[in-house]
């Protein structure tokens, strides 16, 4: 028991979230760094040429250079063991993402200095927001020119919500940025080039404030200490303040005291709710209650040598045992799950024991759907993963008639994993269209029938643009001319709207109904 309190508290799983191109990877990249996972940084990633990254394990990913399935990476910090949840770095993105933030207990959000909260920032921290996750702020780039470091910050306020504790504070700008200060400890850190823009750990000189005599910093500071919002861990593990930081990830400048902060900051596994079959809810303690875990993301055909699917489950309580016998909830019955997998980018090593807030891959015989809870004891279920609100549709074909079989069983396939939703129309039960939350969903989709299943498909894309799952009574529900009501696969109605202002109008017309864009 002690052991496994000290197992939980050395933990601290998280996703990064931003928009692409504000330096997620080469955050993670700096963290492997730092806790020397790697000896030499800028070899991660496959873009421009560039060696293959890590956690490239998709074809696609690697032709595209882009991340599109969710990794976990462990590895540790200073004592501390840290997953890293890999959240895709695309413009669009997909239900993936989403899921994957469920089974994150805090989450980095990184913001390029010269851009700000950009749109996939903004969706992100949205559904850190919902799922009440806390986020650490990272402003990124310092060393390049961009925009004010108090103009960021009231950004984050005034766009997200939230309000913004700055916790080191820039010495000098861009060309000119040397160091940060730590205005916990009142001290000054200054760092090193290294002779190899960055792909070695920057030197750190700390000096005292005072003993600095920079004025102007001073005062910047002192404005800082009185206008400033004050910040204590408590708001930010419920949500109510960001604490910030300013840093450059390629540089390193910042990025060490950054790391030290969040293993500080960053809560270890906590508890979580879950329902109880008659009703009722039941708190899973990680320490108290036996292992327990859920199915986060389901994936087929991960590794070529393999040619099989995993599931993903985020570990919520007890010890983990390889071998072990546990109780799968919604099919009523014992699973082994056998040859556990840890995940270190793609390079699978089988495991003996995890943890909570430690993502096990285990191979998947057709047993797991997203959301299965399983756990020694059996008796709950924790809460069903959110749905969100799917804004392109499409409808697509095998171009082959002969093909309708293998199409018909690669897309369930798809839809279980979750990578697609499927909608089927009130009248006619064959008539299918499929859906979801961003445009590589269906590249991806296309893609993995052609190659797995042997499928070329054609597609045509449907003009709807926004969707709302519909609650009341349907007969009453005025529909407006263009829009296409729709069932989703639990028979629930989703109404598909052609623009945004639409679906207000629709709204404004059907005030006994409710529009839900997240189906919880
Ligand atoms: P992402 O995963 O969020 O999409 O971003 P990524 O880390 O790939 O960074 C995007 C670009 O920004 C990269 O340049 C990267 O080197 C650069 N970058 C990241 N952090 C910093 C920083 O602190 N300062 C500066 N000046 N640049 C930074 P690129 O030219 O697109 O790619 P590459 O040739 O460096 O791979």
């Amino acid at each position: 028991m002690e052991n496994l309190q000290e197992e939980i508290q050395k933990r601290r799983t998280f996703a990064i979230i931003s928009h692409p191109d504000a330096g997620k990877t080469t955050l993670t990249e700096k963290l492997l760094l730092y806790s020397g996972a790697i000896h030499t940084a800028g070899m991660v990633k496959g873009r421009k040429g560039r060696r293959a990254a890590a956690s490239d394990w998709m074809a696609m990913e690697q032709e595209r250079g882009i991340s599109i399935t969710s990794s976990a990476m462990q590895f540790t910090y200073k004592n501390t063991v840290i997953n890293v949840l890999d959240t895709p770095g695309h413009e669009d993105f997909s239900e993936d993402t989403y899921r994957t933030l469920t089974a994150a207990d805090c989450a980095i959000m990184v913001i390029d200095a010269a851009k700000g909260i950009e749109k996939q920032t903004r969706k992100l921290f949205e559904v850190c927001r919902l799922r009440k996750i806390p986020v650490m702020t990272f402003i990124n780039k310092m060393d390049m020119p961009g925009r004010e470091p108090l103009e960021l910050m009231n950004e984050v306020e005034t766009v997200l919500q939230i309000h913004s504790s700055a916790m080191n504070w820039p010495i000098g700008l861009g060309k000119e940025f040397r160091g940060v200060v730590d205005r916990r400890r009142g001290e000054c850190l200054f760092f090193a080039k290294t002779s190899i823009g960055g792909s070695q750990k920057a030197e750190i000189t700390r000096m005292p404030l005072e003993s600095v005599g920079d004025s102007a910093l001073q005062e910047e500071l002192e404005l800082l200490e009185m206008a400033g919002n004050p910040f204590s861990r408590e708001d930010f593990l419920r949500g109510a303040v960001t604490p910030v930081f300013f840093a450059s990830a390629l540089t390193n400048f910042g990025v060490e005291p950054f790391f030290d902060a969040f293993i500080e900051l960053a809560p270890s596994p906590g508890p979580r709710l879950a329902d109880l079959p008659g009703g009722g809810e039941v708190v899973i303690d990680p320490l108290e209650t036996p292992f327990s875990g859920y199915v986060f993301k389901l994936q087929a055909n991960m590794d070529r040598r393999h040619r099989d699917s995993m599931a993903f489950i985020r570990i919520c309580s007890g010890k983990f045992e390889r071998d072990m016998t546990v109780r799968h909830h919604r099919l009523g019955r014992d699973v082994r799950l056998a040859r556990p997998h840890s995940l270190a980018a793609g390079e699978r090593s089988t495991l003996d024991a995890a943890f909570p807030g430690d993502v096990i891959g285990v191979i998947n015989p057709g047993l797991f759907t997203i959301g299965d809870t399983l756990s020694l004891k059996g008796g709950f279920s924790f809460k069903p993963l959110p749905q969100f609100q799917p804004e392109i549709f499409a409808r697509i074909f095998p171009k082959d008639v002969g093909k309708r079989k293998a199409f018909d069983k690669g897309v369930m396939q798809l839809i279980d994993e979750g990578a697609i939703q499927m909608l089927r129309s009130f009248e006619q039960e064959r008539d299918l269209l499929f859906a979801a939350v961003g445009q590589l969903q269906f590249e991806v989709m296309q893609y993995r029938l052609r190659d797995e299943y042997g499928v070329e498909t054609a597609f045509e894309l449907l003009p709807y643009q926004c969707s709302a799952w519909v609650e009341g009574d349907l007969q009453k529900f005025k529909k407006p001319t263009s829009a296409l009501l729709m069932q989703d696969r639990q028979g629930r109605p989703m109404a598909l709207f052609s623009s945004q202002w639409e679906k207000q109008y629709c709204a404004q017309q059907n005030p006994q109904h409710q529009l839900i864009d997240v189906a919880v």
